[in-house]
């Protein structure tokens, strides 16, 4: 198999930004604010609690507080909801991640709309996803926003291209088409979403300019999904314990003419955006 495609690494558009964030975290701190985001996870999924992990040593690094509560697996819905209320209330926390999935037994729609939508560094709070589709300012789903970063940062043009996404879900898929058809340079795309409603979706992916993953289907897009030359986004992905199972094939890059690596694509641009979305709330909460 021979690569062709370029790699579009997030690392380094996580590190542009991680560097603008640094300077605002300073002229917050000289004002005598300490940012801070609050962490909750529940249970004890390991993935997650990697996650968490990762969140927390980046937050010290850029000069955040991070407090964290870990609710255990038999934690109720009003036990949740309790520590939402507590972050809600308090001054002092900018930023507030309820670290997803959470049990079954609970309701994570529920609890992310007890989210004060000023703290809700996701963006996805249904105030927040309101605003994206008016357009007005807001916090923006962070791994939507950071396919965009990580598309202008490499010069992929967008503007007037035709980009499909596999999959409608909620944190990926619809906010991402709603951004990209945005009227702004980075964006202004003709944006068309396949999904399970649409079984011949790769008539639409195969003419696509830019092939955007967000199924969570291990391998579903394969070298014959892609137009030769188009550029591969993968951001959908699956673990089977602690192993990574991406949508995107890696025969892909065969085919395609830039793809995301398997590791360290989408996933640093989406940790860079939260913190982001982080830093955005603490000057709002204290200006
Ligand atoms: N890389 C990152 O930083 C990052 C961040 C967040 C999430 N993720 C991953 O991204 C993936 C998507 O997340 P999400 O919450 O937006 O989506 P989701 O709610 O899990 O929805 C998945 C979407 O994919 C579609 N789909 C699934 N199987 C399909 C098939 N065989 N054929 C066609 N369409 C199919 C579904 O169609 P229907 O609507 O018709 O069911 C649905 O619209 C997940 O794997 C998640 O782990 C990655």
């Amino acid at each position: 198999m021979t690569q062709t495609a370029r790699l579009l690494p997030g690392v380094p558009v996580a590190e542009a930004v991680f560097a603008d964030i640094t300077r605002r975290v300073a002229a917050l701190r000289e004002r005598g604010v300490t940012p801070s985001l609050a962490t909750i996870l529940v249970g004890d999924d390991d993935a997650s609690a990697g996650y968490i992990r990762i969140k927390q040593r980046q937050a010290r690094q850029l000069g955040f507080d991070s407090p964290h509560r870990h609710l255990p697996a038999y934690a109720t819905q009003h036990d949740l909801l309790d520590v939402i209320a507590g972050f809600n209330a308090d001054p002092d926390v900018h930023g507030v991640l309820l670290q997803y999935p959470i049990p079954d037994h609970l309701d994570y729609d529920a609890a992310l709309q007890a989210l004060h939508p000023d703290k809700d560094v996701d963006g996805l709070h249904p105030l927040n996803m309101g605003r994206l589709a008016l357009g007005l300012p807001g916090a923006l789903p962070c791994t939507p926003a950071g396919i965009e970063a990580l598309l202008a940062h490499h010069q992929i043009p967008v503007a007037g291209r035709e980009v499909v996404i596999l999959g409608r879900g909620a944190t990926i898929g619809r906010p991402l088409a709603i951004l990209l058809a945005q009227k702004r340079p980075t964006a202004n795309a003709a944006v068309t979403v396949v999904h399970t409603g649409v079984p011949d979706w790769s008539r639409h992916t195969r003419r696509a300019d830019i092939l955007v993953a967000a199924a969570g289907v291990p391998g579903i897009i394969q070298p014959e999904h892609v137009r030769p030359g188009a550029v591969v986004v993968g951001a959908g992905v699956r673990y089977a314990g602690r192993r990574l199972l991406p949508d995107v094939d890696e025969a892909c890059a065969t085919v395609a003419s830039a793809i995301t690596p398997r590791v360290g694509g989408v996933g640093p641009t989406t940790v860079a955006t939260l913190f982001r979305n982080a830093v955005t709330a603490a000057e709002h909460a204290t200006t």
